[in-house]
């Protein structure tokens, strides 16, 4: 399973990175609108850090407009994953990406025939947001394992990138479920980390080694 880190701060992407753990970056017009920096900056940064695939998202809302924004965008880096809604007009700009080999994440997905249409138009991502879902009273898990078992059905390449990841236990429960991908913000992946018995494992030794002989 790959992890990406959910965020546009460049001190966690460091840190992450610097732990080994992180495998690309999604940022989405929020997490863009919070650093104060101007889209491509931020993303060209992060393009210096990471060495993976990093999701940038258009604004525009018609296929055109989406494709002019992508077409800049992907000249930043060729690591660059263009993010489109899942609209019709987005359809129109995947399917078109998609054929000229430019790597697509379709995001705010929140049901599988959703995930059905962007993987019909050659997605490289779909961006289930499980958090969300949760928030309204679904269960979001189910939605990944619905999204892995129609990919595997029909063979789709599509990733099935899994958003608004909230615990570890969404991470546990994702990979479980077969997503390919997990974004996380950096919180989280500290949380992973954790386990009360690893640290008393550890302060025992270390006590221990304290008394032996020197
Ligand atoms: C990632 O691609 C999404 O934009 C992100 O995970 C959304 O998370 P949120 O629901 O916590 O805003």
């Amino acid at each position: 399973m790959q992890f990406f880190l959910d965020t546009g701060d460049l001190n966690e992407i460091k840190t992450a990175h610097s732990w080994g753990l992180i495998d690309g970056v999604t940022t989405n017009p929020s997490i863009v609108a919070k650093t104060g920096k101007d889209q491509m900056t931020l993303i060209r940064e992060i393009c210096e850090i990471i060495d993976g695939p990093i999701s940038a998202e258009v604004i525009a809302l018609d296929a055109e407009g989406m494709l002019k924004e992508a077409a800049e965008l992907a000249k930043i880096n060729k690591n660059v994953v263009i993010k489109l809604p899942m609209t019709k007009d987005g359809m129109i700009a995947c399917k078109k990406l998609s054929k000229d080999g430019v790597k697509t994440n379709v995001t705010l997905i929140f049901s599988a025939n959703q995930a059905l249409l962007a993987a019909k138009n050659g997605a490289t991502y779909v961006s289930p947001f499980i958090g969300r879902l949760d928030d309204v009273g679904q269960t979001g898990m189910d939605l990944i394992a619905e999204i892995r078992t129609i990919f595997n059905n029909y063979g789709f390449e599509t990733q099935i990138l899994a958003a608004s990841v909230r615990h570890s236990e969404h991470v546990k429960m994702s990979a479980l479920a077969g997503a390919d991908v997990a974004t996380i913000p950096l919180k989280v992946l500290e949380g992973l980390f954790a386990h009360p018995l690893t640290k008393m494992g550890l302060d025992q030794f270390l006590a221990d080694h304290a008394k032996s002989k020197k």
